[in-house]
């Protein structure tokens, strides 16, 4: 078992010795996998590599802004501000499985229309070893991805033999933030699968800010240690409530926070009162569109972890 400063060295020479002088090109999205892979072949090859960073509009509040503060300069990056684009090509989709399936050909899309300015031979990508244990090693660990406009890349994965702890270490030697080693899962399609019913700008909005009190409130309380994944998602129900002394109708809101080993089964661990009760006042006080704030209680099975 090797250390992880024996693990970055034997890697970064592998991989200036495989890819040589050629571009390769990431896509990077500030989850641990990717930020680990991007800054493990950065330090090996330099700015022969690119890292893309496509914002899809379905971030939470501050990722963006994060991952660029992160990697701007440590990187050869791109920022791509997508969101208008992927909103008008979610506009009045409804149906979950089809928002994630226009997210991910659109995802295709615009990184190969920005990889296409870059010469590159190779795609580098942060594929661990979970990843493909669970799809029984269908992946082959050399093979070339055609992208839809017939470019063809050659898949370098750096870190496919390591374990989701390993590659935390490694990024932990590697100098990453916190913000990012120890950051809970987060579903490709974003907040497509936690706002119910149409996406729109005010609706991701909500769910952001709702969000963000989530997250502020469960680590300021040190609940996070507990919880695989917590987070708030936005029904497409309204509801009577009162604010000041008008009645008025907006949205419900719903946390969820959940235990889990590996994400196939979760529970929903006894939370504070204290917590979700400060979660509950501040989203409703603070977020004038929300007028009720329900939890989150069932496991999965039968419930997934997201809504949608
Ligand atoms: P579910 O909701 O199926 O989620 O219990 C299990 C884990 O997978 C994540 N998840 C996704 N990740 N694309 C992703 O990259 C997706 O479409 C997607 N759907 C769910 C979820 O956050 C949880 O960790």
């Amino acid at each position: 078992m090797l250390s992880p400063k024996e693990f970055i060295d034997d890697a970064v020479k592998k991989i200036k010795d495989e890819i040589n002088d050629e571009k390769a090109v990431i896509a990077l999205s500030g989850g641990v996998d990717s930020s680990v892979c991007s800054v493990l072949v950065g330090e090996s090859i330099g700015d022969n590599l690119t890292a893309i960073f496509v914002n899809h509009g379905l971030l939470r509040k501050g990722e963006a802004e994060q991952v660029i503060n992160t990697f701007k300069e440590r990187l050869n990056f791109i920022y791509v501000d997508a969101s208008d684009e992927f909103l008008e090509a979610l506009r009045g989709v409804t149906d979950p499985e089809e928002k994630r399936k226009i997210i991910g050909k659109k995802f295709i899309d615009v990184f190969e229309r920005e990889a296409s300015k870059i010469d590159a031979k190779y795609l580098i990508q942060g594929t661990i070893a979970p990843d493909w244990i669970e799809t029984k090693g269908k992946i082959k660990s050399h093979h070339n991805i055609a992208l839809p406009s017939g470019m063809v890349l050659e898949v370098v994965e750096p870190i496919r033999e390591l374990y989701k702890d390993e590659v935390r270490e490694i990024g932990s030697e590697l100098g990453l933030p916190d913000e990012i080693i120890h950051r809970q899962p987060f579903p490709g399609p974003g907040l497509a699968v936690r706002v119910i019913g149409e996406l729109t700008r005010d609706k991701i909005q909500i769910c952001q800010e709702a969000d963000a009190i989530v997250r502020e409130e469960v680590e300021k309380a040190e609940f996070d240690k507990e919880l695989w994944q917590y987070f708030a998602a936005l029904t497409n129900t309204k509801v009577t409530g009162v604010k000041g002394d008008q009645r008025d109708f907006g949205y419900l809101v719903v946390v969820r926070m959940v235990a889990s080993f590996d994400a196939m089964t979760a529970y929903v661990p006894e939370v504070p009162w204290e917590l979700i009760r400060t979660i509950s006042r501040r989203i409703t006080s603070e977020i004038s569109e929300v007028t009720h704030v329900s939890l989150s209680i069932s496991d999965k099975p039968p419930s997934t972890i997201e809504f949608a």
